[in-house]
């Protein structure tokens, strides 16, 4: 049997002697100092207190000396690490107490510089209303149309059932446009591009027009000679006024919420017949304290635009055989829609520019 082996010199076994722990205490106290920033430091606590460096392999050797020298060499290492990793965190206190003074400097915002008070443009709210609107349509499968608003006579009048001598031409006082020999004029509402769509396009047709148009009003507060319209055709087979009065129900719906229905009043236009005015469950009252309302103004109802069915003399003029198709069209103000939706008592607000006006609709760019 062999006894426990007293001659083994413990100086001997390199890593473990005082001297060597000693030049690795050193260095490792030098490059802990050297460590510029938290990644150098990280590194250095690899190199020096990792599982690899070398106090951590002597530590290891510990076990491998006589019972007697394990000691000595034990304390005597755990003293050097211990050093090492004292040394280690002070530094890190120090780098990140620098880290985060310099975050604070570098990432400061100083509130009192001047900055550039050019207003960014908010897109006006007439076209975020006509884009809204198109969505409904959009949502239910039509399909969105337009057209010039330099337009034609013929389209804007004659294809609709208005001829040169229809008193109905005289409702809509036209800017006409110069040579009169090219019949052209600024369009005086939407319902040219039914007729266009009519002519380009094979049943069926569900389309949304919304757009510009132009009358000779005087500006006041509900009138402006320009203005905006949204029309909406439909033909297929089989299509009647009830199509009609759920489309628009819905369309109310989805602009006015929940409840707010339409209704239909008799009224004549040349390219529908039958034709209506629609009117609006008063999205305010909701027909239920009228007499106080000021916004149907003791009506329950407000007068939202026109429709009807579309008149065969129309569907033939553009080229539709209305032995087969039946349809529906309809035009509403959207200005007006903007109006009473938004509370806007001026029209003149919605045409003047005034960013001012534009910005409590929201800044959509
Ligand atoms: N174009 C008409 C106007 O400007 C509005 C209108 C009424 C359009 C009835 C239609 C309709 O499509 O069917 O007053």
């Amino acid at each position: 049997m062999s006894g426990p082996n007293t001659d083994y010199d413990p100086v001997e076994v390199t890593p473990l002697r005082a001297d060597e722990v000693e030049a690795q205490v050193e260095a490792a106290l030098a490059a802990v100092a050297g460590a510029a920033d938290l990644e150098a430091l990280k590194q250095v606590r690899l190199e020096h207190a990792g599982d690899r460096s070398p106090l951590a392999l002597a530590n290891r050797e510990i076990g491998a000396l006589p019972p007697q020298a394990r000691k000595e060499a034990g304390a005597r290492v755990g003293k050097a690490r211990g050093m090492v990793n004292k040394a280690l965190g002070e530094r890190l206190a120090v780098l990140e107490a620098e880290h985060e003074e310099r975050m604070l400097v570098e990432e400061t915002v100083d509130v009192t510089l001047p900055t550039d008070r050019t207003l960014s443009g908010a897109r006006h709210p007439i076209t975020m209303m006509s884009e809204r609107i198109a969505d409904v349509f959009v949502a239910m499968g039509w399909e969105v149309a337009e057209g010039p608003q330099v337009e034609a006579e013929w389209l804007n009048f004659d294809a609709l059932n208005m001829g040169a001598d229809h008193p109905a031409r005289t409702m809509q006082d036209t800017f006409w446009l110069e040579p009169a020999e090219a019949a052209l004029v600024l369009r005086t509402h939407t319902s040219p591009v039914q007729a266009r769509t009519m002519l380009t396009r094979e049943p069926p047709i569900y389309v949304v027009c919304p757009g510009r148009v132009y009358r000779t009003d005087e500006i006041d507060a509900t009138h402006s000679p320009v203005f905006h319209q949204v029309e909406g055709l439909v033909i297929d087979e089989g299509i009647t006024m009830a199509h009609l009065k759920g489309s628009l129900d819905h369309f109310a719906t989805a602009m006015f919420g929940e409840g707010i229905t339409t209704r239909f009043r008799p009224s004549y236009f040349p390219f529908t017949e039958p034709s209506a005015e629609v009117d609006l469950i008063c999205f305010v009252c909701r027909g239920i304290d009228a007499d106080s309302c000021r916004t149907c103004r003791g009506e329950g109802w407000i007068e939202w635009g026109g429709c009807g069915v579309v008149n065969p003399r129309v569907l033939t003029a553009c080229g539709v055989d209305p032995e087969k198709y039946t349809g529906f069209a309809f035009g509403m103000g959207i200005d007006r829609t903007m109006m009473f939706r938004h509370g806007v008592e001026d029209m003149r607000d919605i045409f003047e520019g005034d960013i001012r006006f534009a910005q409590p609709f929201g800044i959509e760019i």
